[in-house]
């Protein structure tokens, strides 16, 4: 069992302008198992939140505390974080040129786990994975990001996802930049992991497309910077319908 605890968040993003608060007391706690939908209109803070819980340099935490299992994330480095079992799959995903795909899961996996995965099982686990996803083989030995459509790279982040069987996994705007076909084939690795490990799963999701093959056990709506308000999954079926307008109208 673990458990993300968010209490009383407030970030500050930096700015040339100086530091610019985003997140004004951010409440959630998410166990394992679970799978949390953070909605919201376009600037209300979701991706602040997904950065804030990676550890982005640009992110400063100005109040509040971030959990795992009691665990101090705010004080991890990186590295700490992604050991701990937290996987972060982001908006903008980087390049690393001269990395293969194959080369960077290995590495990722290694470091990780502490330990080299056994060689036989872990490329039998890579080409399944990729199967799964239904991604050709050549994939692999491709530089990371490097080119990659918006839909390769949202199946890279899964293909990650699955193979380093993370313990709680922030997925930001997954959906963003994907045909049906390949929404259909991402929440399907997104299912897969979910009933074959005991992740918890923040889907962060500007629209509500994703939720339909993706169904979260609790809806939370970000407004300005904090969670305006929290449901189960009709409330995203609500926001189908209606859309944000009736959060902003006193904002
Ligand atoms: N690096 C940055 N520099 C300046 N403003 C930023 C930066 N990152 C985020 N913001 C601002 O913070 C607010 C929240 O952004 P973001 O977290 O990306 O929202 P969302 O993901 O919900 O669309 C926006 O007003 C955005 O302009
Ligand atoms: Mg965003």
């Amino acid at each position: 069992m673990t458990t993300l605890e968010i209490r009383d968040l407030h970030v500050s993003v930096e700015t040339k302008e100086g530091p610019k608060p985003i997140l004004r007391g951010v409440d959630l706690t998410v166990n394992s198992g679970e799978t949390h939908a953070i909605m919201g209109p376009n600037g209300s803070g979701k991706s602040t939140l997904a950065y804030s819980l990676a550890g982005h340099p640009k992110y400063q935490i100005t109040g509040g505390s971030v959990l795992l299992d009691g665990e101090d994330v705010l004080a991890m480095s990186v590295d700490e974080r992604a050991r701990a079992g937290m996987f972060l799959a982001m908006q903008y995903p980087v390049e690393v040129p001269g990395v293969s795909v194959s080369n960077f899961l290995r590495t990722a996996k290694t470091a990780i786990d502490g330990e080299a995965p056994a060689l036989r099982s872990w490329v039998k686990d890579v080409r399944a994975a990729m199967e799964n996803l239904r991604m050709d083989s050549t994939f692999a030995e491709r530089s990371v990001n490097e080119g990659f459509s918006g839909g390769e790279k949202k199946r890279h982040e899964i293909l990650q996802m699955e193979l380093l069987k993370p313990r709680l996994a922030i997925l930001d705007e997954t959906d963003s930049g994907l045909d049906v076909d390949a929404l259909r084939i991402v929440s399907e690795g997104v299912n897969r992991v979910r009933s074959t490990t005991d992740v918890g799963v923040l889907l962060i999701t500007h629209y509500t497309r994703i939720l339909r093959y993706i169904t979260p056990d609790f809806v939370h709506v970000f407004v300005d910077g904090r969670i305006a308000e929290e449901g189960g999954p009709e409330l995203a079926e609500r926001l189908e319908n209606e859309g944000y307008d009736r959060f902003l109208v006193n904002s």
